[in-house]
């Protein structure tokens, strides 16, 4: 059997011995939605410090996951040869695309059998799964919404833009669009509940994809108008006084410029142009997915997310308005309660700067969608490290060309090996995650007794063009790292002796959690004890003794 496969059902093999210790001290019978007894098991999100974890089983779990082309889920058949594709790249969990279309073909007849068929090859593959939720939109659009509501125009209305006219896009202004998403999507998260609930193949779900009006700032249908000039919903106007020094800076910023009104037209409360239009449309799109997401968790309350086009130069209608964008992100915090976490696609270049806007607000961090090749497997090192990432999953890994030997293969590795680390120390400021480049080639960083200054890696003249890794201060006087192209010197912060120095340095490997040490690092590759360094030409693990004197 393959290594990989092996430790897939290893991992599947302890996790059913833990299932099985669970089933000794639960009370029998299937658990039912809201009865509280599901609650303690279910995957779910628990705080650890300063950070956000997703429990699985009971335990802290990080996705190193990837997600799958958006029709690879929609066959079996078609899926076949990819689940040991995804074990060869180390993933434990795979993000799969979950149509409304293929769920109810018509109307109130429900189909899951591929979803029943997902779940039990995921679960033969020992992965897990999260499903993408495509509902009423996908990317701005409604391709994936039933022939049955695409040909009933005048039940479902659609969006209308300024220059198009109507659209073939499900309009959020319409209770009738989102209860038949939420009577789908609710139907859907209780057949997971009832083959999945005891097994929890199945660890969280994406509602919608990239949803936002494309080609305008907002939709101008009759319901849109006239929602748009009435008056700010209650709830949204009592959320901005009780988050006032909370709010995000462009928020506040038309709140205040505005002048901090208690009540009013959108206009009034926000200004006008097409900013407001984008803060009106994040409402609605909001109020629309946490009516769907509510429907589903009143069913299966497992975490839910919803994923974002990005923003770039330009104005909103560029990308999708009234997407849960940082910029309007307090709409959705106040508008989609059900909705634990608001994600990312980030496959823009400044990745560090997408993380930092995305933990504004404690918003967990998951980025559902991000570049399996070029920076994102050195990407994801930052996201984990420094952000307390809950996952990382580049885009349609299932049609990388040999995945085993690719860079995101060889990052996975040794994320899958240090994971149980990074779990320990998220959230407790013991741990730095860094990119490093030429424009910004050192960091310095306080962790545990010293300050650290990490700085691209240099020997023999060679300076490295890119550094990127994560450290974890692990005991008084000790660290676990693990990256490429980075060498660390150390400066005491506490009382004593000035000056500090490299004790020792060792690469190795952790299986099971449990370090087991190789080579010892010395002479050129520890600069002569003089600092601990990650060759560039290498992707290692290795820990670090550090002594102090004067
Ligand atoms: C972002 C979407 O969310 C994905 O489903 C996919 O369409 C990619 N874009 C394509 O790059």
């Amino acid at each position: 059997m393959h290594l990989n496969r092996m430790n897939g059902a290893m991992r599947r093999a302890a996790w059913i011995a833990s299932l099985a210790a669970m089933v000794l001290v639960e009370v029998a019978g299937a658990a039912q939605p809201g009865d509280g007894r599901s609650e303690g098991n279910i995957p779910q999100l628990r705080k650890q410090g300063t950070a956000m974890q997703l429990v699985v089983d009971g335990n802290p779990f990080l996705i190193i996951g990837g997600e799958l082309h958006n029709s690879s889920s929609s066959s079996l058949e078609y899926m076949k040869p990819i689940w040991q594709r995804m074990l060869d790249l180390h993933f434990n969990t795979v993000l799969a695309g979950v149509s409304w279309e293929l769920v109810e073909p018509e109307e109130g007849r429900f189909d899951f059998s591929l979803v029943d068929g997902l779940i039990q090859d995921a679960r033969r593959s020992g992965l897990r799964l999260v499903f993408l939720w495509f509902g009423s939109w996908k990317n701005g659009m409604s391709s994936y919404i039933p022939v049955w509501v695409k040909k009933d125009y005048t039940r479902f209305p659609r969006v209308r833009l300024q220059e198009r006219g109507t659209v073939e896009v499900l309009s959020t202004l319409a209770e009738a669009n989102w209860r038949a998403d939420a009577k789908a999507f609710a139907a859907l998260m209780r057949h997971i509940r009832e083959v999945d609930g005891d097994s929890r193949t199945v660890i969280m779900v994406q509602v919608e994809n990239e949803v936002g009006v494309l080609r305008d700032s907002r939709d101008r249908s009759g319901a849109a108008n006239a929602a748009f000039v009435g008056p700010v919903p209650k709830a949204l106007l009592d959320y901005l006084p009780k988050n006032r020094d909370a709010l995000v800076p462009e928020i506040r910023k038309r709140w205040e410029t505005a002048g901090f009104k208690a009540s009013g037209a959108w206009a009034e409360v926000f200004g006008g142009g097409p900013e407001t239009d984008e803060i009106f449309m994040a409402w609605q799109y909001a109020r629309y997915v946490d009516n769907v997401a509510a429907a589903g968790k009143a069913q299966y309350g497992i975490p839910m997310y919803v994923n974002t086009w990005l923003s770039g130069q330009g104005k909103p209608g560029e990308w999708p308005s009234g997407g849960p964008l940082p910029h309007v992100m307090d709409m959705w915090l106040a508008g989609a309660p059900h909705i634990d976490m608001l994600s990312p696609d980030i496959y823009a270049a400044d990745f560090e700067r997408w993380c930092q806007r995305y933990t504004q607000r404690s918003n967990p961090l998951f980025i559902p969608e991000m570049n399996r090749d070029g920076a994102g497997p050195q990407d994801v090192f930052l996201a984990f490290g420094q952000y307390s990432a809950i996952g990382t999953s580049p885009f349609a890994v299932d049609s990388m060309e040999n995945p085993k030997d690719s860079k995101l293969a060889r990052s996975y590795a040794v994320l899958e090996q240090i994971a149980p680390l990074i779990l320990q120390y998220q959230g407790t400021g013991r741990m730095t995650g860094f990119l490093l480049n030429k424009e910004h080639p050192t960091v310095t960083r306080d962790l545990g007794d010293y300050q650290l200054e990490i700085s691209l890696d240099d020997i023999f003249g060679y300076r490295a063009d890119q550094g990127y890794g994560l450290i974890a201060a692990v005991g008084p006087n000790e660290f676990a790292g693990a990256g490429s192209g980075f060498r660390v010197s150390f400066r005491p912060k506490t009382p004593g002796a000035p000056l500090a120095a490299v004790g020792t340095v060792d690469e190795g490997i952790y299986r099971e959690g449990k370090w087991i040490p190789g080579r010892r690092l010395n002479g050129d590759e520890n600069d002569q004890g003089q600092r601990w360094r990650f060759d560039s030409q290498r992707l290692s693990i290795e820990r670090c003794t550090v002594y102090r004197y004067e």
